[in-house]
């Protein structure tokens, strides 16, 4: 029993479940670059900035040194990118950790990986289509389009009408400011957020259409997003100050900027869902490393000069909201510029959903095709070649969730389940290493014991800076996935079937 719970997967088993697999090989490294960046940049860069620079009654912000911050986080999912890269070039297979660990750990921990990155994943996709649906709105309003609050936010927000027509969420905040004037003013209780629900739906139709289609359509969105960050940087740059807003740098310490580095680590998730797609590389041992390894390095690079940029043009007081990259160019008087890139967030955000939805799909793909969940899961649409049913049933069950759920919760899901993947596959190739020190390896993590030692210390100390009740969360949603696996998945574990036929 004890044996079977480890049975591993042999890695001549592996190579040859990636020789028969009948997706459409089409990416190179430049879609997989692309589709890095695509998964990367997006609610984190946008959204949260400005919240991890001035902090929350809750958490303290970093101030200027939101830059320290961006390199603590930048630093850390660069070492588990070296992982990742390890890993994807030895066992080139749609599934990503969970297939690393079914490798390395065995069944047990590989259904503990493949249901932990739903978290990162399917939730993840939750929190930026909300976010998505946020910008949606206030891009409307620059044409005086005011969404009804009722449809606008997660069921059971209270929404109040204030007098530029705007609906927005009854948070404590608005109704310190509004005192008791805003119970003048409509308000409902929101029933759903559509927005949310039907960019859900059309990123589902687009990745069930192909994985060439969707590759396409991300490279061109993710060239429009870099474009906007060079505006942001064309604009800003000219009224960067730090003499006068980079004082104090760190107003609240270290501790300020790891509460932002904890906080900002959602700007990051998502440059391993490139190794999800190793079934439709061209070349995957060569060109999954580089595109994870490219894709990360320029987002980097990008998001410290963002952080440093932004900080320095504009006081903290004008970052505290959930647009901070445009209201400080409103500040410093640049509102066209403004304009153009809460239009260009709106359109160009959707690629981090379609990233996300594919990575989230290709591992339920691996784990049924083990026997561990449904086989439909696993079957290829005739014409399409994707997982279409796969396909659709995630995005149905994001859409539902991203309807009626608030942002919060799923941000903070995403990031305890994304560490704590990356302190698993770390430790896994510290074993391996260990174990198979001579198995061919097409990338090697340099100086490993460091790179994979450091991994795991920093993902565990900003998984410790995550609030109590998202661990709370976090268990039980591993003890739903604990029940799954022992009533159902290890009945059907395919492993375990040929293990138990071979010949002892
Ligand atoms: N990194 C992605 C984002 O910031 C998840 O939206």
């Amino acid at each position: 029993m004890k044996s079977q719970l480890f049975a591993k997967k042999r890695h001549e088993d592996l190579m040859a479940q990636a020789a028969a697999s009948t997706l459409k090989r089409s990416l190179g490294v430049f879609e997989l670059t692309m589709l890095g960046i695509g998964a990367i940049i997006g609610t984190g860069i946008f959204v949260l900035t400005g919240v991890a620079a001035v902090g929350t009654h809750e958490a303290l912000g970093a101030g200027p040194a939101l830059t320290i911050s961006f390199m603590v986080t930048g630093f850390a999912c660069a070492l588990a990118a070296l992982c990742y890269a390890e890993f994807a070039a030895m066992v080139p297979i749609s599934g990503s950790a969970y297939t690393y660990s079914y490798y390395s750990f065995g069944e047990l921990m590989a259904w503990v990986i493949g249901w932990d990155l739903a978290l990162e994943y399917a939730v993840g996709n939750i929190a930026v289509a909300i976010g998505w649906s946020g910008y949606f709105g206030r891009f409307l309003e620059g044409f005086g389009i005011h969404l009804p609050g009722a449809i606008s936010a997660a069921t059971g927000t209270d929404m109040v009408q204030i007098p530029s027509g705007q609906w927005v969420a009854l948070t404590e905040g608005v109704k310190t400011e509004f005192a008791t004037v805003w119970q003048a003013f409509p308000h409902v209780t929101a029933i759903i957020n559509l927005p949310a629900l039907i960019i859900t739906l059309l990123v589902t139709i687009l990745l069930v259409i192909g994985i060439k289609e969707s590759a396409r359509v991300n490279a061109t969105l993710v060239v429009v997003k870099l474009c906007l960050i060079v505006l942001f940087l064309a604009f800003g740059l000219p009224h960067f100050n730090p003499h006068v807003y980079w004082e104090p740098f760190a107003p609240n310490g270290w501790k300020g900027i790891m509460t932002g580095a904890a906080l900002v680590f959602f700007a990051y998730v998502g440059f391993d869902a490139v190794s999800t797609t190793a079934e439709e590389a061209k070349n995957p041992q060569r060109d999954l490393p580089r595109g994870m390894i490219y894709s990360l390095l320029i987002c980097t690079v990008l998001y410290i000069i963002v952080a440093g940029v932004l900080t320095g043009m504009v006081p903290l007081s004008v970052l505290g909201n959930e647009k901070p990259v445009v209201a400080a160019l409103s500040a410093v008087g640049e509102n066209n510029v403004a304009f153009i890139i809460a239009m260009g967030v709106t359109f160009t955000m959707p690629t981090v959903l379609l990233v996300m939805q594919l990575g989230q799909i290709r591992i339920l793909y691996s784990m049924s095709r083990d026997g561990l969940i449904g086989k439909n899961f696993s079957k290829v649409h005739e014409r399409f070649r994707t997982p279409a049913y796969g396909t659709i049933l995630v995005g149905l069950v994001v859409a539902v969730f991203a309807a009626t759920v608030n942002i919060g919760t799923a941000a903070e899901l995403t990031n305890i389940g994304t560490l704590f993947a990356f302190v698993l596959v770390a430790i896994g190739v510290f074993l391996l290493r260990r174990s198979a020190p001579d198995m061919p390896r097409k990338f090697r993590v340099p100086a490993y014991q460091f790179v994979c030692g450091g991994c795991v210390i920093i993902c565990l100390y900003l998984m410790a800076s995550l609030p109590w009740l998202t661990w709370v969360r976090f268990f039980v949603w591993m003890g739903i996935g604990f029940i799954i696996y022992f009533t159902y998945s290890k009945n059907h574990s395919k492993v375990r079937e040929e293990l138990n036929s071979r010949p002892s």
